[in-house]
């Protein structure tokens, strides 16, 4: 498990060169009083860089756990997940919170905003735990989803899109390999979800980072380079 392939994936000219993440085999059971249920049923994805993907499928099929293994937010009961040639399966808490915070970016439903920082600290907040500040790369970001006139306000004075685009900002401020989205628009309305989306793409396309989406919105689908559909914690397509 603690062998690593970064030297295969770097040199050898195949398909799966490609690959910036390859999960493998995931399952996922979760204990319900005495019963054990199986959640992930031996998930294959891949991701190469810079692609655009769509995890699509009913309430309940698994999205958004199998989003949280992808990302190592979650462990899997078996199987692993390779990211830019690192077996994060075998890494400690530690190892995966600094890739995390390198090569990871997160949109969530919620926004997830630290709420006693201001718009300009919560977009610079990976930069500053990274301990690489970059004031000029913050403001360039503020602009870029339009919030200059909201630079000082907390998360609490701010519209649902304006947090929206705020942790859009966050997930891109520090150039991601790659960034992660549970139903990003989930909680807006139609023309703030339209306006986030975009933006979200937008600077994921100059970043150049690889996006997982999960989404119900089957425009977002339409745009993807590739959909994934879940059905019952497996991959159907
Ligand atoms: N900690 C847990 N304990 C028990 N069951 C869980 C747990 N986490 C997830 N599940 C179950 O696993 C299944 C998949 O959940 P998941 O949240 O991944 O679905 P989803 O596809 O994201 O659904 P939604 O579209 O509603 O967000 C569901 O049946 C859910 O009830
Ligand atoms: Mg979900």
């Amino acid at each position: 498990m603690t062998s690593s392939p970064s030297a295969d994936t770097v040199t050898t000219p195949t398909a799966t060169a490609k690959a910036l993440l390859t999960a493998t085999h995931l399952n996922k059971t979760v204990q319900v009083g005495e019963q054990t249920l199986s959640i992930i049923k031996d998930v294959n994805v891949h991701i190469n860089a810079g692609e655009f993907v769509v995890i699509m499928g009913k309430s309940g099929s698994g999205k958004s756990t199998l989003l949280g293994l992808l990302a190592a937010l979650d462990y899997p009961d078996s199987g692993t997940v390779e990211l830019a040639g690192q077996m994060l399966s075998s890494l400690d808490e530690d190892a995966l919170a600094a890739i995390r915070q390198r090569d990871m970016g997160f949109v969530f439903q919620s926004f997830h905003l630290l709420p006693t920082l201001t718009v300009a600290e919560n977009i610079a907040f990976p930069l500053d735990i990274a301990r690489q500040p970059n004031p000029a790369r913050v403001d360039e970001l503020i602009e870029a989803v339009g919030l200059g006139h909201r630079r000082d306000s907390l998360p609490n004075q701010l519209s649902g899109g304006e947090q929206q685009r705020t942790a859009v900002a966050r997930a891109l401020v520090s150039h991601p390999k790659i960034v992660f989205a549970d139903e990003p628009t989930g909680n807006l309305d139609e023309q703030n979800a339209d306006q986030v989306m975009q933006l979200l793409l937008d600077l994921r396309q100059q970043v150049g980072s690889a996006l997982v989406v999960v989404t119900h919105d089957p425009a977002l689908a339409d745009m993807a380079d590739r959909v994934i559909t879940m059905h019952d914690g497996q991959v159907e397509s």
